[in-house]
């Protein structure tokens, strides 16, 4: 598993997460949250993953699609348009509502949680990981290309409106939908060398949303992105990119 899942796994674990529930997924994308929490709840257990990609939705599936999986359920929707994808589930439906790095798109994700509050088991738990890019960068070696690709993704994701403080916003959020909150942890996310340098790979990812947003070419991406596994076997380059924040709160 890689890190990044295994510190999920981890958190969730410690919210409550436990074997036999059932969970509804914000946002699973390519489904690699939705593998985490289909292994903490088992075989008795049921995830029905939400995401409005239909890409993303296809990768999630082809995930389980050979694994013999069986708890797990997707469903294409948008959460902006509120909780009309659960029509049709009886009330209460779920255990828990978990979702990782989904809550920053939302613009007004205290509504959208409030909203599928109804199909909430009473005490259920409600448990995000978010995360802020704002506070770093924290390095002590220069690490010039990397960033400037730090830079282009920061204002990407300005345009796009995205929320990059939203793991400060989670207590906030989750008190304004409605909820008590438990609790929220934090730690830093540290780049360095070999696994640990995801930043090629997300660049290659997100890179027809650099150029939609026009902070970045096709070719500007390409050798920027030469130049960063270039500059990634050099042993002073370590990097902390940001935080990563979890909370989670019951259903009162
Ligand atoms: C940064 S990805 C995170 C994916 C996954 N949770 C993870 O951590 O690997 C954000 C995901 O949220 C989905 N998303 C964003 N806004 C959404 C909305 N309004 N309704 C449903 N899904 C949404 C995107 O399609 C994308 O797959």
């Amino acid at each position: 598993m890689k890190r990044s899942n295994a510190t999920t796994e981890r958190l969730f674990k410690n919210a409550g997460i436990e074997v036999g529930m059932r969970v509804l997924e914000l946002g699973c994308g390519p489904g690699e949250v939705t593998e985490v929490l289909s292994e903490l709840i088992g075989a008795s257990g049921q995830v029905l993953a939400i995401d409005r990609s239909n890409e993303m939705l296809a990768i999630a599936q082809d995930r389980f699609r050979e694994s013999g999986i069986r708890n797990v359920r997707f469903l294409c929707a948008d959460l902006s348009e509120g909780p009309s994808f659960l029509q049709g589930i009886a009330q209460p439906a779920f255990d828990a509502i978990a979702g990782r790095r989904v809550l920053m798109y939302l613009s007004k994700p205290d509504a959208v949680i409030r909203g599928l509050l109804p199909w909430l088991t009473p005490r259920g738990i409600v448990i995000f990981e978010e995360a802020d890019s704002t506070i770093g960068p924290g390095r002590v070696a220069s690490m010039p290309s990397h960033d400037k690709a730090v830079a282009w993704l920061g204002e990407m994701l300005a345009v796009e409106g995205v929320d990059r403080s939203m793991g400060f916003h989670l207590p906030a959020t989750l008190t304004q939908a409605g909820l008590r909150l438990e609790g929220i942890w934090a730690e830093a996310v540290i780049e360095g060398q070999g696994d640990q340098y995801p930043l090629p790979e997300l660049l290659r990812l997100l890179g027809p949303r650099l150029e939609s947003a026009d902070v970045a070419t096709r070719a500007d991406i390409e050798q920027l992105t030469a130049q960063i596994i270039a500059e990634a076997n050099d042993p002073t380059q370590v990097y902390m990119s940001g935080m990563r924040f979890c909370a989670s709160a019951r259903k009162i």
